[in-house]
């Protein structure tokens, strides 16, 4: 299973700030999940709200920090704009290219998100995002057609015939957020493929 260090360790350190990168790090993370926004200034801003004006740190500087140490989980990040979003991806997506940063990925709950990240760069590895209970059929026909590369239930989301159903459609499955030892132990009996956590010490790798 992949350990997943929710906005770094959040549970630990300042979400989704080097600090908390480093101690995902420390913690053996195979992988650090963080959220970007395209900023109205045009940087791609690290930040879990949409951010301050103030707010500074880059998904380049989150990408230099972790290249060759561990992967990085970017999710595209919008508020109440389709056209934001599918820029949004396209920007991300083609950093990520351009860098090859082959250990970094997309996830996004917007799905126009993840069509303009495979527009602009189709080799970056795409995984979309839910908190709710999309209909199967319909959900993995549209995985295939986008060619994801995995599915992000909530946690509330995650079933035994889901996780069955995805892998037998080629697709992975991480859950998000899993901080207790019991559901974490659950999940993995499941073979849930990743978990993310704000304490992902907790995660068992392997
Ligand atoms: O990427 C999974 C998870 O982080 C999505 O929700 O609000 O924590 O960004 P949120
Ligand atoms: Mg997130």
């Amino acid at each position: 299973m992949r350990r997943i260090g929710h906005r770094g360790a959040s549970g630990h350190a300042p979400e989704n700030t080097i600090a908390s990168f480093e101690k995902a790090l420390a913690l053996g993370c195979d992988e650090v999940e963080t959220d970007v926004w395209l900023a109205a200034d045009g940087r791609l801003i690290i930040s879990h709200d949409p951010p301050a004006k103030d707010a500074s740190l880059t998904l380049g500087e989150v990408l230099e920090f972790c290249r060759g140490r561990m992967g990085v989980n970017v999710e595209l990040k919008s508020e109440a704009s389709e056209a934001r979003a599918r820029e949004t991806g396209a920007r991300v997506a083609a950093e990520l290219a351009r860098g090859a940063d082959g250990d970094a990925y997309v996830s996004s709950f917007w799905w126009p998100a993840l069509e303009a990240a495979r527009d602009a760069a189709p080799p970056v590895r795409r995984a979309f995002i839910f908190s709710d209970s999309p209909e199967r059929t319909a959900l993995l026909a549209g995985a295939k057609a986008l060619g994801l590369w995995a599915l992000h239930p909530n946690r509330a989301y995650v079933t035994p015939e889901l996780v069955r159903d995805a892998h037998a459609a080629g697709l992975r499955v991480n859950a998000w957020t899993v901080n207790d030892p019991r559901e974490i132990a659950t999940f993995a009996s499941w073979s849930v493929d990743g978990i993310m956590s704000d304490y992902p010490e907790r995660v068992p790798r392997g």
